[in-house]
Parts: structure tokens; C-alpha cells; sequence
């Protein structure tokens, strides 16, 4: 069974007494549904002490990018190396809104992949369509080649425990989440797709995250798909309960499996 993922990206929201006090609460109320991984991922500056308000807890910290150098004369970027020795565990790779307004390609990701991976860190790759590339067609194509192009060049190895993010560029903040069906429909292809370019064995422990307006209300929906592992979720965990009741019922749903 793969076991399922809750992660809040926290984008660029939060301050850091928020940020400390939205991990404190978070906390104290997922202990206890332990069926399900609890990922935040608040804004760099922030790491640190989140990293502290959820020491030796079930709930783990992510970045929300990284460069693929070491170090290195890169004003205003943070390496993956430095994002371990704080206290991360996962890293996302190549979300839409980096692609978009901040030039990230496929290149990019796969280096920043690259990085993560050879600090033992967990990238959590985002692909999608824009709404012109949904309305064109194109929607397989374009999730063909962010997963292609992101996973190029590795072994079945290096990207055993790398999870997959599918995230439809018009249902980020828009409150139009994908029908279950829609979502679904993507979430086996890229399952497909991972069968065909590794092995039948990695594509069926691959998890694969749904993002875009995921909330409590449609949470179960979503999570009833057969390939839908989880979500990563942006407005929606930036509150205590209802990031909460996600994780809750995400866990039910899972109990007993
Ligand atoms: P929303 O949940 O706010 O639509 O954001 C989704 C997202 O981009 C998560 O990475």
C-alpha cells in the first residue's frame, strides 16, 4: 500500500510568529494519525524555527525550492545542502508558479533533483498543464514531458522514494479543483508513464499527490481515487483546522487498509 502524504505549501505566507504558531498547532493535533505522512513547507526564512517547533514530532519539514549547487556565487539562492543541515526532509521541485514566474524548465528541475537527491532529501516534483494547454489538448503531452524531462537521467534507485505532484496550473488558487475523475484520469497516466520508464514495481509504489484547491470539503473525493496518494495543498493548510481535519480524514479513509 503506499502510504499516503498531506503536504502544506505554504508559499509566501506567513511571518515567522505565524509561521511558528500555525506548526505549534499543527502539531499538537496530528499526533495521533499516524497512517499518514504530515509535510509543511513554510517559506525559507521560517525554516529554522519551524524546524524547532516540530522537533521530534510526526510532521516534517520541506522546502519550497533550492538551487543545484553546492554553494556558490548565487545571490539570494539556498542550497539543498544547507536545506538538510536545518532539518529538512522534502524538497518541491519545479512548482508551477516557479516555472511560470520565475523561468524554471525542465532542466532546471532536473538539477535541482539532482541536488536533493544527493543530499538524501525527498523531492516532490510538481507537473501540470495551464488551462491553454488543458483547452488545446495538450494536457498529456505537457505532464509526459515535465515527468520525462524531470526524471531524466536517473536510476530507479535514485528516485525510489521522489514523489509526484500533479498540480493543473488553472486549479492552483482558483477554487476550480479538477473533478476526482479528471485528476484520476492524469494520475494514471503518470503511473503509466513511470511503468513504462522504470518498472512495474516502482510506478505501483510511486506515490502521486494531487494539488489545486484541494480543501476539506473535496479532500475525500480526491483521495478515493485509485492513483490519487495524497495532496499538496496551498490556501487550505494554512490554517490549523482545516489542515487538520485533511490529515483526519485522509486517515480514516486509509484505516484499516
Ligand atoms: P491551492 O491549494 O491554494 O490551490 O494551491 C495549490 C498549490 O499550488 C500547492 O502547491
Amino acid at each position: 500500500m503506499r502510504r499516503p502524504v498531506i503536504a502544506g505549501n505554504w508559499k509566501m505566507y506567513k511571518d515567522l510568529n505565524e509561521a511558528v504558531e500555525l506548526a505549534s498547532g499543527i502539531r499538537k493535533q496530528v499526533q495521533e494519525f499516524d497512517n499518514v505522512d504530515k509535510v509543511i513547507a513554510p517559506p525559507f526564512v521560517n525554516l529554522t524555527e519551524v524546524a524547532k517547533a516540530i522537533a521530534d514530532s510526526n510532521v516534517y519539514l520541506a522546502a519550497q525550492n533550492c538551487h543545484w549547487e553546492k554553494e556558490g556565487a548565487f545571490t539570494g539562492e539556498v542550497s539543498a545542502r544547507m536545506l538538510k543541515s536545518i532539518g529538512c526532509r522534502y524538497i518541491i521541485i519545479g512548482h508551477s508558479e516557479r516555472r511560470q514566474y520565475f523561468g524554471e524548465t525542465n532542466e532546471t528541475v532536473n538539477l535541482k533533483i539532482k541536488a536533493a537527491v544527493a543530499n538524501n532529501l525527498i523531492p516532490i516534483m510538481c507537473v501540470g498543464e495551464t488551462l491553454q494547454e488543458r483547452e488545446e489538448g495538450r494536457t498529456v503531452d505537457v505532464v509526459k514531458s515535465h515527468v520525462t524531462g524531470g526524471l531524466k537521467g536517473f536510476t530507479e534507485k535514485e528516485i525510489d522514494s521522489l514523489i509526484i505532484a500533479y498540480e493543473p496550473v488553472w486549479a492552483i488558487g482558483t477554487g476550480k479543483t479538477a473533478t476526482p475523475k479528471q485528476a484520476q484520469e492524469v494520475h494514471r497516466m503518470i503511473r503509466g508513464l513511470v511503468k513504462e520508464l522504470y518498472s512495474e514495481t516502482l510506478a505501483k509504489n510511486k506515490r502521486i499527490l494531487y494539488g489545486g484547491s484541494v480543501k476539506p470539503e473535496n479532500i475525500e473525493e480526491l483521495m478515493k481515487q485509485e492513483d490519487i496518494d495524497g495532496g499538496l495543498i496551498g490556501g487550505a493548510s494554512l490554517k490549523i483546522d482545516s489542515y487538520v481535519d485533511m490529515v483526519r480524514k485522509t486517515s480514516e479513509l486509509y484505516e484499516g487498509k
